[in-house]
Order: structure tokens, then sequence, then C-alpha cells
């Protein structure tokens, strides 16, 4: 069976989504790995110009399109597959540029005639495309995916048949690129890996499509985070300091749950780039604190950079205070139910 992956994100292999589509060839390979053969298109590295709108390929040279480039290399693959993973971002509700102008060079695929059954008008195929699969696989940045693909699944829709493909559509997608989220990120990918397995043995089950339809993490954490992540002070517009911005990404992550009737303040000092933060533990949320500091419930005195270490997984944090490479002082309750407070759901 051959699989081709075409992705679209002009980061190439460095794609949130990209992630996510690998995941799902792990589950095709998982159930069929000898009989796979996987070949991928990076966008990014291919020449594409863009369609002249000449109709040549229908008209002089049928199913021949008059510009050379690597186009013709994609409409070879493109005949080759069984399935085809259409692997992207989503950018202003629809595909990225450049793969919209690959999907318009798709044109000598069609044949000219008009197809008098389709609802909205539409062309014949020039080749049996019957029995192919396609799959698109995507993330986007607002926190969900509902409500935001109308569009690509309209698009898609017109020329690979409604309702023949399967999507996986994922919110929150810059998440996929953060270290210090990973136990989440990956959980989802092993969900996506689940749903390749599926697929190949005939649908992606009910089960794993209500995994892939949660959220990664509640609205209100994810903005918050969102918010923090591009480091910048939403009252002066200014750059904010490295470590302010990790605390506030931190604090997003605050799970009210976890609090027991009393509010706590825990307090990080940043011994390495002499930094004082507290975070005030709420009943409806968490507040970072730059300045007329309250008494502290705990205090975690800490470089920064074993901080962002133990944050990120480089380090563990019980084996680093074993070894005194930070300290601890007041209330332990936090730092033993760390997860607790600061697990984001
Ligand atoms: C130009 C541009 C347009 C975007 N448009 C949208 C959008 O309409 N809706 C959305 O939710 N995210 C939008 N995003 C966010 C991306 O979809 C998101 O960051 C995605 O995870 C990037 O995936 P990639 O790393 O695979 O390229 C946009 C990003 C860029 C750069």
């Amino acid at each position: 069976m051959n699989v081709l992956v075409i992705n679209g994100s002009p980061k190439g292999k460095n794609s949130n989504t990209y992630k996510l589509t690998m995941a799902f060839v792990e589950g095709l390979k998982s159930k069929n790995e000898e009989s796979l053969l996987i070949e991928e298109l990076q966008v990014n590295q291919l020449e594409i110009k863009p369609c002249l709108g000449c109709f040549s390929c229908w008209k002089n040279t049928p199913g021949k399109c008059v510009i050379e480039d690597d186009m013709k290399i994609v409409l070879e693959k493109l005949l080759w597959a069984d399935i085809t993973l259409w692997s992207f971002p989503l950018f202003y509700f629809n595909v990225p540029g450049k793969l919209k102008m690959l999907i318009d060079r798709m044109l000598p695929m069609a044949l000219p005639f008009m197809e008098s059954d389709a609802e909205s008008g539409g062309h014949p195929s020039r080749y049996d495309m019957s029995k192919k699969r396609y799959v698109l696989i995507s993330t986007c940045g607002f926190y969900t995916a509902k409500g935001n693909y109308d569009s690509v699944i309209s698009m898609f829709g017109h020329f690979l048949g409604k309702d023949n493909f399967e999507t996986i559509f994922c919110g929150q997608g810059e998440l996929f690129r953060v270290p210090e989220l990973k136990d989440r990120t990956n959980e989802y990918l092993s969900f996506v890996k689940n749903a390749g397995a599926e697929y190949l043995e005939e649908k992606i089950s009910d089960d794993t499509r209500k995994q892939l339809e949660t959220l990664l993490f509640p609205r209100e954490i994810f903005e918050s985070m969102a918010d923090a992540s591009w480091g910048i002070d939403e009252r002066t517009g200014k750059k904010m300091d490295e470590t302010l911005v990790f605390i506030k990404q931190m604090a997003a992550l605050y799970n009210k749950n976890s609090y027991q009737g009393q509010e706590k303040v825990l307090e990080m000092d940043f011994t390495d780039v002499d930094k004082k933060y507290q975070v005030l533990l709420k009943e409806d949320g968490s507040e970072v604190l730059t300045e007329n500091f309250k008494e502290a419930t705990i205090k975690i005195i800490t470089p920064f950079t074993v901080w962002s270490d133990i944050a990120s997984g480089k380090l563990n944090g019980g084996e680093a205070l074993m070894k005194q490479m930070y300290r601890v002082e007041g209330d332990y309750d936090i730092i033993m139910r760390w997860n607790d407070y600061f697990g984001g759901n």
C-alpha cells in the first residue's frame, strides 16, 4: 500500500502539524509495516509556480501542464498513492498559500467537461481515483478547531468528494513545540497514532475520535498561556523579561480545583538573575506579583536555569532537590503535589 504525505507547512519538518502526521504514520506502520511504502513531499522545498489559468492542460496538451517545475512529481505521486495525508497548518481559515498553489495546479487531473450530476457543478476526474483514501491533518492556533475549518472542509469536499476523507483537526497547535507541556501533547500524539492504526484497519473509532476532539487544555488556561507566550506586556506593549514570561506561563497552568479554602503564596527567587516573583494561588485563579510582595507560604530558591530545566523535563525535580541544586522553604505541600497545582486541568 502506498502512502503519500504532503506537508504543506512553510516550516517543513519543524511544523507542529507534521508531529501529528508522523504519529498517524506511526499508527499506520504499527499495523502493517512491511507492505507500506511511504513517500513525503515537503511543499516548502518544492518549486511550484502559480497556475497561469491558460487551460492548456485541458485543450492543447490534455493532462499535461505547460509549466515545467516540481508539480510533475506531485501529480505522479498523487496517482501513485493509495492513501494521501494532507498535512497543513490553518492559515486564515484555509490552507497556506503555497499549498493552495499546489491544489490549483491539480487541474490537469480533471477533465474539462461539466459534470451534470454534481450539485453545484464540477469536472470528472481524468483518472480512476475511486479507491483512493485521504486524511486531512491540521493544527490551528485558536483554542479549538471547531468552527474554524469550514472553508477547508468545503474546499477539499469539492475536489476529493464530500465525505470522502477523514479529518484530524487540533486547536492549540503551538503547544506541540513547548517542552514543558509534553506530557499532554505526547498523550494527544498517542491518540493520533491510535487513529492511524484504526484507520488502516477500517476507520477511526468513536472513542479515539472523542479523545482527538478533547481540547489539549481548557480554554481559559490555554488562552492565558498563549497570551503570556508572546513575551509582550499587555499594558505597555513592550517586551517582558524571559523569567517573567516563564512565571506567567507557569501561573496560567494553575488548577483552581487544587484550592483548599485558603489563598497560598508561592515565591520564586531566581538567584542567578536576581529576580523574585510571587504567584498567588486563589479560589478563582492565579495572579503574578512583581512587587508589593506578601508573606510567602512557600519559597523556592533556585537558579532560573535549574528551574527551567526541571520544567522542560531535562532535569528531575526530586533529584535536583536532593542534590541541593535548589532549596525550598516553608509549606512543602505545593512542591509535593506540584502536578495537582500546575497540571493545567
Ligand atoms: C499567516 C498565519 C495565519 C494563521 N491563521 C490562523 C487561523 O485562521 N486560525 C487559527 O486558528 N490559527 C491560525 N494560525 C495559526 C497556525 O495555524 C498555528 O500556529 C499552527 O499550529 C501552525 O502549524 P505548523 O507549525 O504546522 O505550521 C495562523 C498562523 C499564521 C502564521
